[in-house]
C-alpha cells in the first residue's frame, strides 16, 4: 500500500518528471527518515520548522539531503519552464510567477512539495492497510462491499465517476479512519492563557487532541470498539468534532478530498479483483510513529476473485 500511494502522490506532486529511480529514492529516503525520528507532529517532518529540535544524526542528515537533491532538480526544471504538466509543483511555480511577492524560492517550493508528498502518502497507505485488516476480520462487511462493486462497476474497473455510488466503500474507509486514525494524536501549542473545561491552560502549553480516544468514546459512538461501517451509511454522521481523522479548523488536512477519494478508489479497484486475508493467528498491534501503523507491517495473502 505504501508503494501504491507513494506512486500516486509522486505523480500528483511531481508529474511524470520523477524517474522511476528518483521516485524510489524519494520514497526510501522518507521511509528511512521516518524510522529515525519519533515525532507526534507531522508538521515537523523534515526539521524545516524551527519549533522542535529534531535529533540530527549523520544518517538522518543523509536521508534528508538525498530527498532534497532529487526534489530540487524537479523544482528547478519547473522554474526554468521545463515542466508542462498539472502537477502540484507546476501549480506552485505558476502561483509564484503570478505572485512574485510570495518570494517562494527553490527551497520554499521544495519544502512545500516535500510536505505534501510526505503528508499525502503515509496516511492513505495506513488507511488502506487497516481497511484490509478490518475487512479480513469482518467478512460479512466484505460481502456487502463486493456486491456493491459488482452492481456499480459490473463491466469496468472502478473510476472516479463511480465514487458517489460506492456507499459501502466510502463507509468502510470512514469507519477505518475512526478505528485507526492515521494521525492518532494532534499537537497544538497554546498562544495565550486559556481554559478548556475545568483545566487552566498556560501560555505555550502543549495541548494534545487525541482522535484515537475521541473516536473510541462510547458516548459518541455506540459500540465504539466495533467495526460497523453501517454507522456512516444512509446519511449517518458523527457528532461534530467527535470524528476528526483529518483534524479540524484552520489547519484541517488540505488533502481531505484527495485522500478520501484515493482510498475509496484504491479499495474498490483492488477489492474487485482480490480478497486480502490476514492469518487468523497473526498478532496485529497498532504502533504510533508519525502515523498509526501495524507494528512490523501486516503480513497478508492475496486471493484472486472469480471473474466479476
Ligand atoms: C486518509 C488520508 C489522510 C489523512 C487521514 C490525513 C490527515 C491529516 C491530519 C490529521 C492533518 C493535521 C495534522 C496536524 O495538524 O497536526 C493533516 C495535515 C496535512 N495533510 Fe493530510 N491526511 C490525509 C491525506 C492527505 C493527502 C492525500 C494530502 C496531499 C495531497 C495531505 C496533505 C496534508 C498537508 C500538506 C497537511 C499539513 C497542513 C498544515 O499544516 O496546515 N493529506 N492531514
Amino acid at each position: 500500500m505504501a508503494g501504491l500511494t507513494a506512486e500516486i502522490i509522486s505523480r500528483a506532486v511531481f508529474g511524470n518528471d520523477l524517474s522511476e529511480d528518483g521516485a524510489k529514492a524519494v520514497s526510501e529516503g522518507f521511509e528511512s527518515y521516518q524510522s529515525l525520528i519519533d515525532s507526534v507532529n507531522i508538521g515537523y517532518f523534515l526539521g524545516f520548522d524551527e519549533g522542535l529540535p529534531v535529533l540530527r544524526t549523520p544518517k538522518l542528515r543523509r536521508s534528508v539531503s538525498r530527498i532534497h537533491q532529487i526534489i530540487d532538480k524537479v523544482v528547478e526544471d519547473h522554474l526554468a519552464g521545463r515542466g508542462d504538466d498539472n502537477s502540484m509543483v507546476e501549480l506552485l511555480v505558476r502561483r509564484q510567477k503570478r505572485n512574485p511577492e510570495l518570494k517562494l524560492d527553490v527551497v520554499a517550493l521544495r519544502n512545500e512539495a516535500a510536505t505534501i508528498f510526505m503528508a499525502g502518502h503515509e496516511t492513505t497507505a495506513a488507511t488502506l492497510t487497516w481497511a484490509w485488516y478490518l475487512l479480513s476480520r469482518a467478512q460479512w462487511v466484505e460481502k456487502s462491499l463486493h456486491e456493491e462493486i459488482a452492481r456499480v462497476c459490473s463491466n469496468h474497473v472502478p473510476t472516479l465517476d463511480d465514487i458517489p455510488q460506492l456507499d459501502w466503500c466510502r463507509a468502510v474507509i470512514e469507519e477505518t479512519l475512526r478505528l485507526y486514525p492515521p494521525v492518532p494524536i494532534l499537537a497544538r501549542q497554546a498562544k495565550e492563557a486559556d481554559r478548556i473545561g475545568d483545566i487552566d491552560v498556560k501560555p505555550a502549553s502543549l495541548v494534545l487532541i487525541v482522535p484515537w480516544l475521541l473516536h473510541r468514546t462510547e458516548a459518541f459512538f455506540k459500540h465504539a470498539h466495533l467495526f460497523k461501517p453501517e454507522r456512516f451509511m444512509n446519511g449517518g454522521k458523527a457528532i461534530p468534532y467527535s470524528y476528526i481523522p483529518f483534524a479540524s479548523g484552520p489547519r484541517v488536512c488540505p488533502g481531505l478530498q484527495f485522500g478520501l477519494q484515493e482510498a475509496i478508489l484504491c479499495l474498490a479497484i483492488l477489492a474487485q479483483r482480490f480478497k486480502v486475508r490476514v492469518a487468523e493467528d497473526a498478532k496485529v498491534e497498532p504502533q504510533c510513529r508519525l502515523t498509526l501503523r501495524p507494528r512490523g507491517g501486516l503480513p497478508v495473502t492475496l486471493h484472486r476473485r472469480e471473474k466479476v
